[in-house]
């Protein structure tokens, strides 16, 4: 039996009479990939109000890797909701905030002592892991990448590529910031091929040490293991560890950005396993707690502990639902299935996406770790001119025919894939056949423009 139920148009009378009171109340300013509004969702499953189904491709932005409504996760948050729901970690500390840090010092790269900060977002997060790392190093600068995203309060804004919509009409922006072009192979900055390029964007940093910033300015470097809101570029094997090296000649620390390839989107817990990189600090959100509002900072002991008492925190950062949901999680991931999971839901999409490649001429790249994948659309295969209206079209197609599926990309031309781990076979085949449905129709409504 299929699970895609649309009895509506999409979106449907009831979708519609709340964006337009939405219009009146929330600024502009908050987009939305899709105009339909939610009203339950299990598993991959989402309803929405006016009583259509979808499956979830998107799992509101990779938080939802262990699946909507998760059992074990609302019964962890309904004992602990019996219990209390805030006093204020750095009023009265609580047990499951300190045993959460033991338990993610475990679970994360690096063989030594770790200790872990709880904040409320990524991009706070970002911050956090920026401040401690001055602290630590006592130098102001910090390095970053071409494509990156990292949030949108200031410092972590200050650090993200893109710059409409997120930057454009909110400068001024931090100081100190170096930004070089990250080891995107498809639309390589020096036009070179990999392996013959021998990482010429490596060698690129050091030369931007002698043209733009001294190296022992600079307290970190900031990078995600896979670009995610840049496009999910994959980087060639060896690249995070090349970036470690030039880290430690320099004595830079090297933040790993792991917010959206995080707990468990790769088939490893953490992204940065694949290549056997251990950060000084591991930045950490999103699917940690199930879409509680909980993010980490995860570090070497000494550089975490270099602010001085009061010099981090927050009213609400480890709130006791939020770590009740992450110990949750941490449980479910435990077996390992989650994690082999993630590998075959990866496979399966990528072995698709391939087929399409062969008869959509859309299909520019296709790139994969683990369960995340994207698939980068152009206009034109030799020229790669990014398809940006095709894939809005794939978006919006697939909304109507039960998909729930974002977009990605410094141009907007990449699907990106980010389907609870929990999705069954049946139910990826499912939306998968929608959208070979999706593209055909995309390509063929670009060729008659
Ligand atoms: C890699 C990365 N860093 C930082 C952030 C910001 O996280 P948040 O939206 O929780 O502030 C995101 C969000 O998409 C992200 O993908």
């Amino acid at each position: 039996m299929s699970a895609i139920s649309i009895r509506t148009e999409i979106p449907g009378p009831a979708s519609r009479a709340l964006m337009r009171r939405r219009e009146a109340a929330v600024p502009r300013g908050i987009a939305h990939s899709l105009p339909i509004f939610a009203a339950a969702a299990n598993g991959a499953r989402v309803t929405d109000v006016d009583g259509n189904v979808f499956l979830d491709f998107a799992g509101g932005i990779g938080v939802m890797n262990v699946g909507h409504a998760s059992p074990t996760v609302v019964s962890a948050l309904h004992a602990q909701a019996d219990r209390f729901t805030h006093v204020g970690f750095s009023v009265l500390p609580y047990e499951s905030y300190v045993s959460l840090a033991e338990r993610l010092a475990r679970v994360s790269p690096g063989r030594f002592p770790k200790k872990t900060l709880f904040v409320n977002s990524g991009a706070e997060a970002i911050e956090n892991a920026v401040k401690i790392a001055r602290h630590a190093t006592g130098r102001p600068g910090v390095l970053c990448f071409e494509d990156g995203f990292h949030g949108r309060t200031l410092l972590a804004l200050s650090l993200t590529s893109k710059v409409t919509p997120y930057k454009a009409g909110f400068a001024p922006f931090v100081s100190d910031v170096l930004r070089v072009p990250y080891a995107y192979c498809y639309r390589c900055a020096y036009r070179t091929q990999h392996p013959d390029c021998e990482f010429a964007c490596v060698e690129a940093i050091e030369q931007a040490f002698a043209r733009h910033a001294d190296p022992q300015s600079i307290a970190a470097l900031v990078v995600e293991p896979v670009l995610g809101e840049g496009g999910f570029v994959v980087p060639p094997a060896g690249y995070l560890s090349m970036l470690g090296s030039l880290c430690r000649r320099h004595g830079i620390l090297l933040i790993a950005d792991e917010i959206q390839t995080g707990f468990g989107r790769t088939g490893r817990l953490f992204a940065c396993e694949h290549d056997g990189v251990e950060p000084d600090l591991l930045v950490t959100a999103k699917s940690l707690a199930a879409g509680m509002p909980l993010a980490a900072v995860i570090g070497r002991a000494e550089l975490m502990d270099a602010p001085i008492p009061g010099g981090l925190g927050g009213t609400y950062g480890g709130n006791p639902l939020a770590c009740a949901a992450a110990h949750a999680v941490l449980d479910l991931f435990e077996s390992g299935e989650l994690l082999r999971r993630s590998e075959a839901i990866g496979a399966r999409i990528e072995a698709r996406a391939r087929r399409w490649a062969a008869t959509c001429l859309l299909v520019g790249d296709i790139r994969r770790r683990g369960a995340m994948v994207g698939i980068e659309l152009v206009t034109d295969r030799g020229t790669r001119a990014p398809a940006k209206r095709e894939t809005g079209d794939v978006v919006r197609l697939a909304c109507e025919r039960g998909v729930i599926l974002i977009a990605a990309g410094t141009f907007g031309n990449v699907i990106r894939f980010l389907t609870p781990l929990t999705i069954t076979d049946d139910e990826l085949d499912e939306g998968l056949e929608v959208l070979s449905g999706c593209l055909v129709a995309a390509a063929a409504q670009a060729a008659v423009r």
